[in-house]
């Protein structure tokens, strides 16, 4: 096969030369297989995911479930509910550091870390300490051990450096940090695109990557959490999607799976005439579970 030509911007000359692309680590061209998907689902199956019950929402939501079950098994994790989509790494490591620790925390990083898998954590307020790499640019592994103390709450590296193409060690990372209990996030920007990643395997906490990195659209990322991990953490963003026990507002979610349980398929059907929560609600005249859900 000619992987060339499956990616069409390659077919352009730019300065009058055909085009050479090597800035893949920054961002991958799309084959055509991707830019075909993501036209046919704006042709045909463009809708609101899991908050509607007509053709095209429960087509949409398909996808995304669909996708959500490819993204498990590419980094073979245990359950589908352990994949959150994100933006990119980039969100996946601000939702974690706004998330998951209190300013008493402390977290270990490496040297070797993108300001994507820094920043987010200096800016938390939780103190940073950062384990050195030796003139080979391989992690100092002595320093790592060092670090981890009493307050560390987090051990955050990556998996491949973006800077230097340093594979790191995280299988011995992880097992180091759990040795002293504590879990490990790690940056898989560099590394998903190009190593098979195992998360059982590796036994890691959190694991974050982006799909424009690996041929796939921009805008759109995985953070990997254990389940018991994701339960215990405190929301950062809210709205829409949110539980009913978060307020008032994000009732709308809670109805729509209501009806999509307790409704007859001809009330479904009346409903779906309606894009309002509330409307849908009296169509399927359950108006009375507004109160008790709100409650
Ligand atoms: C190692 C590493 N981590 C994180 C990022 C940030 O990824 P994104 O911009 O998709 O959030 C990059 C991007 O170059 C990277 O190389």
């Amino acid at each position: 096969m000619n992987v060339r030509s499956e990616f069409p911007a390659l077919a352009q000359s730019v300065h009058g030369k055909p085009l050479v692309y090597l800035d893949s680590a920054a961002t991958s061209q799309k084959p055509r297989a991707v830019i075909d998907a993501i036209s046919h689902f704006y042709e045909r199956d463009n809708a609101n995911v899991h908050r509607g019950v007509h053709a095209l929402a429960e087509r949409a939501t398909a996808q995304l479930e669909d996708a959500r079950s490819t993204a498990q098994h590419f980094i073979n994790a245990a359950r589908p509910d352990e994949i959150v989509f994100v933006r990119g790494v980039t969100e996946a490591v601000n939702l974690v550091a706004n998330s998951f620790l209190s300013e008493r925390d402390e977290i270990v990083v490496t040297a070797l870390e993108h300001h994507s898998n820094l920043v987010p954590w200096q800016r938390s307020g939780v103190k940073v300490r950062v384990a050195g790499v030796d003139e080979r640019g391989d992690l100092r592994f002595d320093e790592l051990e060092k670090l981890i103390g009493p307050r560390t709450r987090l051990v955050a590296a990556a998996h491949v450096s973006n800077a230097l193409g340093t594979i790191n060690p995280v299988a011995r990372i992880v097992e180091l940090a759990h040795s002293r209990g504590v879990p490990v996030l790690l940056d898989g920007a560099q590394a998903a695109p190009h190593l098979a990643v195992d998360v059982q395997r590796l036994d890691c906490d959190f694991y974050a990557f982006s799909s424009h990195k690996m041929y796939g659209p921009m805008g759109i990322g995985v953070l990997y959490g254990k389940a018991a991990l994701l339960d215990a953490m405190q929301p950062w963003q809210s709205g829409a999607t949110s539980p009913p026990q978060w307020g008032w507002a994000p009732l709308s979610t809670g109805c729509a799976r209501r009806i999509e349980r307790r409704c007859s398929p001809t009330s479904r059907r009346s409903c779906s005439t309606d894009s309002s929560c509330f409307g849908r609600f009296r169509a399927c005249g359950c108006s009375a579970r507004l109160a008790s859900a709100s409650a």
